[in-house]
């Protein structure tokens, strides 16, 4: 049974709702799909699914249909989804046990100190590849990598957002500081006080000095971007995966989060490097081949762990 499209929510790349097509000849009317579909796009009508583009929500690309189908007999297509999306499972002796998926996570740490060699393009590809199997608000994505590689544009990147800060700098001077709890959070200005405004003007006085403390001279920056559409915290679970994905790679890498604040004060800032003026830097992404190995794994608690 062949779809038509259907209403469905809108993202950055449109609100056109994907299509599901459903094999008669191969569908032997389990009924998984249906209910795996919870926008209610797909529903049982008499013993068989159905598709009902107008139905809930309208189809959304999730794709839950196409990877729980055990005969192949339900494709899906638009919205960026294809047929082609739904590729073998790895079978379960070939995926992360438990202990090694533990001792990647325990071994991860937030490298600051990087050779100069670059990392390679299969590498990069690889580890977005990887990223792009982050869960998301709404399917298939709406985030966005812009891939600043090599040392010296990173270190031009970096040149630039070093501006925003000391246009912080000169902002917020202890005058308006003063008054600064009128128009911000107790929090906010604490953290600004206290925090921002120290860290910044130490990272200019460094690069006064031609060293980078806000990337590190790292060799490579991943900037995951959004639509305004997207659930805020998206790019940064994308970004956590490339962090994982790096880990696996033997590369080293660290979330650094003050860019989002910089980059989305300036449109011009973000065009310039290759994000589209109306989506959001949810966070950045440094990443190299670490300088050096650690001796040892840190144990982490969370701040409180309540059971209410
Ligand atoms: C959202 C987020 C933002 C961060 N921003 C920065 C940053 O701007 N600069 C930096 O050096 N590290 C940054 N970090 C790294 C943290 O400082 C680091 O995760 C923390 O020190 C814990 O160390 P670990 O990652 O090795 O466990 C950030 C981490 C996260 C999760």
């Amino acid at each position: 049974m062949i779809g038509r499209p259907g209403k469905t929510v809108r993202t950055g790349y449109g609100d056109e709702a994907a299509v599901p097509v459903i094999d008669g000849t191969k569908c032997n009317a389990c009924g998984l799909c249906v209910k795996g579909c919870k926008t209610f796009t797909l529903v049982m009508e008499g013993g068989r699914p159905a598709v009902m583009p107008d139905n809930g929500l309208g189809c959304i690309g999730c794709g839950q249909c196409m990877a729980l189908c055990p005969r192949g007999a339900i494709r899906v297509a638009g919205r960026r989804i294809s047929p082609e999306d739904a590729l073998p499972m790895p079978p379960r002796e070939k995926r992360a046990t438990p202990q090694g998926l533990e001792n990647l996570l325990l071994a991860r740490r937030s490298v600051r100190e990087f050779s100069k060699k670059e990392v390679d393009r299969k590498d990069i590809d690889r580890i977005l590849a990887m990223a792009s199997s982050a869960p998301m608000g709404i399917p298939p994505s709406d985030v966005g990598v812009a891939v600043v590689a090599g040392g010296e544009k990173t270190y031009s990147l970096a040149g630039d957002i070093m501006g925003e800060f000391r246009r912080w700098q000169r902002f917020f001077n202890p005058a308006v500081m003063k008054i600064a709890r009128l128009f911000m959070s107790r929090y906010n200005v604490e953290i600004m006080r206290d925090f921002i405004l120290p860290a910044t003007a130490m990272m200019s006085r460094a690069r006064e000095e031609g060293t980078d403390l806000l990337f590190y001279h790292a060799p490579c920056v991943m900037l995951f971007h959004q639509s305004p559409y997207a659930d805020p915290v998206d790019g940064q679970i994308a970004c956590t995966y490339a962090m994982l994905a790096a880990e696996s790679l033997g590369l080293g890498s660290c979330m650094i989060g003050t860019v989002s604040f910089a980059m989305n004060q300036n449109v011009k800032l973000k065009e310039r490097w290759g994000i589209p003026a109306e989506n959001r830097v949810a966070i950045a992404l440094i990443m190299g081949h670490p300088a050096f190995r650690y001796a040892r794994v840190l144990r982490r608690r969370f701040s409180s762990v309540a059971y209410p």
